[in-house]
């Protein structure tokens, strides 16, 4: 595994590693911000499978964090990262300083997300991903990367960052990989570090109201106020989980439905705060289309 630290140094390993090989392979990039865990790892499995050469970049990117969030103290792990990738057969590490990303000036250019990132996390994180969209295309510009990979836990992320590579027509496949949980149900999340250990016995809550709801929906339930307003009183039944949103959309536009329609996909999205932690998940609660027969003046049909 070579690992790069700077965009020049990346662009020529890039450079001779493809040069090297003998057949024209693919290029899969993971792009992260460290402090990896199971999830990183399935990822990294999975673009390993698919791509004749996987880079990973490891980059906590400050264009993403509100001025009163968690930059500073955001979990790094620097040695321990750079040995996983290794287990995991990485050719390519990108570890960039934030001077080499951005240079030393306020950054002037920047991609700018529209609707897509206005609501759900963009409504209590206004900006967030503008800052993610610029640094993934700046990391699509170094690494030329065949496909990229984005878990479905972030669906807003993935749904966006979609979105940007078609209108900004990058040549990058999206790839969207799974949620990975922990044994209790628990997505696994770099900030799950932040939380103390009565709050983590309470984060698997989240996991669990939301299979509750997958659950109410394929029984039956259509009632997007009313599946709200029973999760939001299980939830913060809990002494220190407050919900930031719980939203019932579609998972193309976005959009929030207020009632379910059989068949039509639906994503339930959820960013709840355990302490000051705020964790995000999601769930198909697609309902399931009618199989019933629908009595008319005329008969069945
Ligand atoms: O999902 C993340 O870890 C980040 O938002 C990303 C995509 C690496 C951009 O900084």
């Amino acid at each position: 595994m070579i690992v790069c630290t700077s965009i020049s140094q990346f662009r020529e390993e890039r450079a001779r590693l493809l040069a090297a090989s003998e057949t024209p392979g693919s290029l899969g990039l993971f792009p992260t911000m460290g402090y990896l865990h199971a999830g990183h790892a399935e990822m990294i499995r999975i673009a390993r499978k698919e791509n004749r050469l996987v880079a990973v970049s490891i980059f906590v990117n400050p264009l993403q964090f509100g001025p009163h969030e968690d930059l500073e103290r955001y979990p790094r792990s620097p040695e321990a990262d750079e040995q996983l990738c290794r287990l995991l057969d990485v050719d390519l590490l990108f570890m960039p300083s934030i001077v080499e990303m951005y240079g030393q000036q306020p950054v002037l250019s920047s991609v700018h997300v529209g609707m897509l990132g206005s609501h759900l996390c963009g409504t209590s994180r206004p900006g967030h991903f503008d800052g993610v969209c610029t640094v993934v295309a700046k990391l699509f510009n170094i690494v030329m990367p065949t496909r990229a990979y984005f878990s479905r836990k972030d669906a807003q992320q993935l749904r966006i960052v979609q979105q940007m590579t078609r209108d900004l027509s990058f040549p990058v496949e999206i790839v969207a990989g799974p949620i990975v949980r922990e044994e209790d149900g628990l997505a696994i999340s770099s900030r799950n570090a932040y939380l103390t250990a009565s709050e983590r016995s309470i984060a698997p809550r989240i996991a669990q109201t939301l299979r509750t709801i997958q659950r109410r929906v394929a029984q039956g339930e259509r009632d997007v106020a009313l599946l709200q307003r029973e999760a939001v009183h299980t939830l913060e039944a809990y002494e220190g989980i407050r919900v930031d949103y719980l939203s019932f959309v579609d998972p193309d536009t976005l959009q929030p439905f207020t009632t379910l329609v059989p068949g039509r996909e639906t994503l339930c999205a959820a960013a709840v705060y355990v302490g000051k932690t705020r964790l995000i998940d999601n769930i198909d609660v697609r309902a399931p289309a009618s199989t019933e027969y629908t009595v008319t003046a005329r008969g069945k049909r």
